[in-house]
């Protein structure tokens, strides 16, 4: 059977992103996580002294350097150099790794990952030819332990993040790790939002050992340097060697210069601090603007988006609809990240605060 991509999840609210120009209101796209808040003005200069060579795909020691120190610091994880290998951003690792990982044990074809989140998880096993099983989250942790002994012994490795795009939760993956270890296969834990944790400490599945585990980061969401595609994954060595050389004969490298500049930034917190700050305050706008119309939204307890149930029988292409008559604001409907939440909308705060007083204002 040949394969046609579906279409693009974001490219599904072409339609209602003309909405807010129709209804002579401000359009607010608070659809997709991409961040809006500048480099502080001592980023903002590139070393193109490093543009000539090729970069190495597995990065450089200053990133990697920089990337064990912030995990150090940050999460209280202990790492060497051959336990952390650079990513171009997160989202290639994530979708091209099942792939991979299944290079290397044929013989396993199954990819677990949360019920309720970021799609690439089920794309990479899709594009990969792989079987893809849901995993609920209940009662804050992965129940794994729904999942039949037959799927376990076949699986090769499943996804997890905290704090959970879209949901927000936190959640420790001791639960995950045993069985993993029990069956055999790979925990990936997606840690992009880990500097964004309102509600505890940040964690890191790393901090359960790092024997069949790999963390993954970005500079994405944590420097508002989504542009400078810089990421890194780390953890299990034996892991880590054979996904750098795969990576290698890939040609996946991040730019020299993006390199040094992720390098600067993860040595760099206060930068962060001040972002989670803002983000923190646009949460509660937006709280107040869903609260207003009418929705029962809560404070996540880490991420950058409210996920809430907008208890309407309509789709979730109606709600988003409804949603960008009344205010200009464009959310995700719940189906781009489960067919079983199409009630739920998902809203980065991903707006200027000026932007969402406005809004607030004309409720
Ligand atoms: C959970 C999660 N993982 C990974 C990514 C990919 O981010 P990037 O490729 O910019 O690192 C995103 C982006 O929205 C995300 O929400």
């Amino acid at each position: 059977m040949s394969f046609t991509p579906p279409p693009y999840p974001h490219d599904r609210l072409k339609d209602i992103r003309k909405l807010p120009h129709e209804y002579g209101l401000e359009l607010l796209d608070l659809s997709i996580g991409t961040p809006i808040d500048p480099l502080p003005s001592k980023f903002r200069e590139l070393s193109f002294d490093l543009i000539n060579g090729y970069p190495t795909s597995i990065g450089s020691n200053q990133l990697r350097s920089s990337a064990i120190a912030w995990m150090s610091r940050r999460l209280g994880v202990t790492l060497t150099l051959n336990e952390v290998a650079a990513c171009v951003g997160s989202k290639e690792f994530v979708a091209s790794t099942p792939w991979y990982l299944h290079l290397r044990r044929p013989e396993r074809d199954v990819v677990l990952y949360p019920e309720v989140s970021y799609p690439t998880y089920a794309m990479g096993a899709i594009l990969s030819g792989l079987k893809y099983v849901p995993v609920a989250l209940e009662d804050g942790r992965l129940n794994i332990e729904s999942i039949p002994k037959d799927l376990l012994e076949r699986t090769l490795l499943i996804w997890t993040n905290s704090p959970s795009n879209p949901t927000g939760e936190i959640y420790s993956v001791a639960n995950v790790l045993q069985v993993a270890r029990q069956y055999d296969f790979v925990v990936i834990s997606d840690e992009c939002y880990v500097e964004y944790s309102w509600n505890g400490d940040r964690y890191s599945a790393l901090s359960e050992g790092t024997e069949g585990v790999l963390a993954v980061h970005s500079l994405s969401k944590r420097s508002n340097f989504a542009g400078g595609r810089v990421g890194f994954y780390a953890g299990d060595s034996t892991l880590i060697h054979y996904l750098s050389e795969v990576r290698k004969h890939a040609g996946m490298m991040i730019p020299g210069p993006f390199q040094e500049l992720g390098a600067r930034l993860l040595d760099d917190d206060e930068h962060v601090e001040d972002e989670a700050k803002r983000y923190r305050g646009r949460l509660e706008k937006l709280i107040a603007i869903f609260t207003a119309l009418g929705y029962q939204p809560k404070m996540p307890d880490g991420g950058f988006y409210l996920w809430f149930d907008a208890k309407d029988e309509k789709d979730g292409f109606a709600i988003a609809t409804s949603i960008a008559k009344r205010t200009g604001i464009i959310v995700s409907p719940g189906e781009f990240y489960s067919p079983n939440y199409a009630n739920f909308v998902r809203v980065a705060a991903v707006a200027s605060d000026e932007a969402l007083d406005r809004v607030l204002l004309s409720l």
